[in-house]
């Protein structure tokens, strides 16, 4: 049976020795924004220079501070992760007044020259586009030129590698690849430069803790995981918050270790953990949905898909996807130290897909042509 572990460190993620050099796999985080307000008081209480900076309008100063924190998780990340390894980094610019002067204080700009600085290779970057529609975003002069502002609607997932292109070596860490393959219609999604999809949907019952989370989607981590790392391999968030990145490595069959710093997310964090598996299922479900939509689009279009899976039966794209297998959480156990085990099933034994037997007939390395299915 597949199984995967999570751990949950509650620290400070400047130093991580609990967690050997080269051991990480994959990073994907999100950090408190440097000079968004919400952000302020935790960026405080990390040091006093800040406060000051904030607290005589050198906002400057506060900026160049605030990202100091932050560069040391970030030397900590280049520590930990295997050659290879990616980092991802959502991040959004802030603007804001002080002094009464309004600038823009470009986060990503310089996140992206500090960890290249450090030795990271940065590679392009996705836009994040959040709809929002409120009639009061628009910020300044209103409709008298010229001083109306840009409204920031978009935020970054900065992309960087660690030394060059990562190796699969061996019988099995080839399989493990293409067992974690995506679809061809989600990668042509996924790897595009511009992703559109809401904030967060999680449910958070406290609302004091929701306020200050600065929750990213579900959507966001899974699709970063499934794109830059193996089934087994083990995902790192140095900025856990409310546990999305546990979630999302549950739901892709890695393993996780989360990092927070403040302890009033615990509880929040176990109970999302404990009550997430119909919600990550339902993900699950929803890719092979999709996929079984975009078959019916190409016979539509009578274009033909040559291939099948050898797992689930269906036709795909590319030689690619022949392996992939997707599983679905069958048990989340709770465990002492604050880690998680979760055990797998896959995707076909619960059989929401078209008849398996087809699957049988499909060599696990061969090729097989869609007709013999009928499609
Ligand atoms: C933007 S939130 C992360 C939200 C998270 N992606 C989610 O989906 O819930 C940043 C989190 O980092 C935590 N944090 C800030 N500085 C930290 C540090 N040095 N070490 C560990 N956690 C830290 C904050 O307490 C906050 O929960």
């Amino acid at each position: 049976m597949i199984t995967t572990e999570h751990q949950i460190l509650f620290c400070n993620a400047r130093k991580l020795s609990k967690i050997a050099d080269k051991s990480i796999d994959l990073v994907v985080t999100s950090p408190p924004y440097p000079m968004i307000q919400m952000w302020d008081e935790l960026f405080k209480s990390l040091s006093n220079p800040i406060k000051e900076a904030l607290l005589n309008g050198k906002g400057n100063k506060a900026f160049s501070l605030m990202h100091e924190e932050l560069d040391a998780v970030w030397t900590e990340m280049y520590r930990v992760l295997k050659y290879g390894a990616f980092l991802c980094i959502n991040i959004g610019d802030a603007v804001r007044t002080i002094d009464e002067k309004f600038q823009l204080y470009s986060n990503h700009s310089r996140i992206l020259s500090f960890c290249t600085k450090i030795g990271f290779d940065a590679l392009p970057v996705i836009l994040w586009r959040k709809q929002t529609n409120a009639p009061n975003k628009f910020m300044g002069s209103g409709m008298l030129p010229a001083g109306a502002y840009i409204t920031l609607e978009h935020e970054f997932v900065l992309v960087f590698r660690k030394g060059g292109k990562r190796g699969f070596d061996g019988p099995s860490e080839k399989m493990a690849r293409q067992e974690s393959a995506y679809f061809w219609e989600e990668r042509n999604k996924w790897f595009s430069d511009i992703w559109d999809f809401k904030g967060t949907t999680q449910k958070l019952n406290n609302d004091k803790l929701r306020k200050r989370s600065g929750a990213f989607p579900l959507e966001l981590a899974y699709r970063m995981i499934n794109m830059y790392s193996v089934k087994g391999d083990t995902v790192l968030d140095p900025f856990l918050g409310t546990g999305t990145t546990t979630l999302a490595a549950m739901a892709a069959c890695r393993n996780s270790i989360g990092v927070e710093l403040d302890k009033e997310f615990k509880d929040m964090i176990t109970n999302q953990i404990q009550n997430s598996r119909s919600f990550l299922n339902s993900r699950i479900s929803e890719r092979v949905a999709s996929h079984l939509t975009f078959i019916e689009e190409c016979r539509a279009r009578e274009k033909s898909l040559k291939y099948l899976s050898a797992h689930h039966g269906f036709p795909v794209m590319t030689r690619q996807e022949i392996n992939m297998i997707l599983y679905e959480i069958q048990e989340i156990l709770m465990e002492p130290k604050d880690r998680i085990r979760v055990s797998y099933r896959k995707i076909s034994e619960n059989n929401p897909l078209p008849p398996a037997e087809t699957a049988t007939k499909v060599r696990r390395s061969g090729i097989a042509k869609q007709q013999s299915l009928g499609f």
